[in-house]
């Protein structure tokens, strides 16, 4: 198959993921066939994706008439047979559970074109364990998508032991295509990439805070400021390119001993989550959001990270 072939896309799960996945799709021009086991979640995203297509246009990405023709190309399905038959690529983003994985994975290649690529958007679960009973693992690999996906450019793309060069390269392409920035990761590591990443910090932040070095507000206002205000333009090596690898490597050799090496979560978080503070969606987390915060504060993210998207489009163009 070549990427010219590809027209219709399904997606198998339409919760956080796969909602925000389908606009994507949709919105790139191709047919969205959204399926899940239930009607009402299926209802939900349908609501989700216009909640989502309000704020590009509010925003003025995209117009009334292009949200339009994006949600007529969403067509939902209750049957997965239905939503797989005539799809040539096929992204599974049910929860993440390896046997329900392995399970939709093996109706999806029952139903699906013998040659339709298969990947699945798992945070952390081995492709290749996903895919061990699979008949043809070569046309399947990972494609991990991240949070907000119809606005996040990363997508990353996880070579199975047994994917093909040829389906990398066309999930590659297709990622291109719906307007991401994919990277390849070569192995199955736990976490693949952008997780190691996040959960390193999120372990160091963790420490501080329970150590009191700092609290949760000024973790988070180094990051925004500081670290953050640079990662989006320069990612943490070429960073130490810039202030010189020779005074990096004099710091790490004194400051690595010193970072946080736990194996395990802290008691901290687990007495938050004891407590019913799990973040926005209860009001509280190690904030304090107040009933009904959760749709402002979505919306107030979105628009930020359209206007970011926005402008590093402006500053790529310009290179
Ligand atoms: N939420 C995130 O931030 C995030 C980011 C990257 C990757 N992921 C991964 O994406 C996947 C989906 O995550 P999510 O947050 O969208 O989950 P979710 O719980 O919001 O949605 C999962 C959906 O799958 C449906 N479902 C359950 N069983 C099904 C089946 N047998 N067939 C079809 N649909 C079924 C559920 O009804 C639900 O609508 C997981 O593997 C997760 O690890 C999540």
């Amino acid at each position: 198959m070549n990427i010219d072939q590809i027209n219709t896309v399904a997606i198998i799960g339409a919760g956080t993921m796969g909602s925000g996945i389908s606009l994507c799709v949709a919105a790139a021009g191709y047919q969205a066939n959204l399926f899940d086991v239930s009607d009402r979640q299926l209802e939900k995203a349908l609501a989700r994706v216009q909640s989502c297509q309000e704020v590009l246009i509010r925003e003025g990405i995209s117009s009334h008439e292009q949200a339009r023709q994006s949600l007529a190309r969403i067509h939902c399905y209750t049957d997965l047979g239905e939503a797989v038959a005539q799809a040539q690529f096929i992204i599974e983003a049910v929860p993440e559970e390896l046997e329900l994985k392995r399970r939709v994975f093996r109706q999806i290649e029952e139903a699906c074109p013998p040659d339709a690529i298969r990947v699945t958007n798992t945070s952390g679960l081995s492709v290749s364990e996903i895919t061990r009973e699979s008949l043809s693992p070569e046309l399947s690999a990972g494609m991990h998508w991240v949070n907000p996906p119809e606005l996040v450019p990363l997508v990353e793309i996880i070579r199975g032991e047994k994917s093909s060069d040829e389906t990398i390269g066309l999930i590659y392409e297709l990622a291109v295509k719906l307007g991401k920035k994919p990277v390849l990761i070569q192995k199955e590591v736990p976490g693949i990439g952008l997780n190691r990443l996040q959960f390193a910090l999120f372990r160091e932040a963790l420490g501080m805070v329970e150590e009191g070095v700092v609290s949760a507000e000024d973790v988070d206002r180094i990051m925004c400021y500081g670290l953050g205000f640079r990662y989006p333009w320069i990612g943490p090596l070429k960073t130490a390119d810039l202030g010189g690898l020779d005074v990096f490597f004099e710091i790490s050799k004194y400051l690595f001993q010193h970072l946080s090496d736990a194996k395990t979560p802290p008691p901290m978080l687990a007495d938050l989550i004891t407590a019913g503070h799990l973040g926005v969606k209860s009001g509280q987390g190690f904030y304090d959001y107040g009933q009904d915060a959760a749709g402002h504060i979505l919306d107030r993210r979105d628009s930020s990270f359209i206007r970011q998207c926005r402008l590093m489009q402006e500053i790529d163009s310009e290179d």
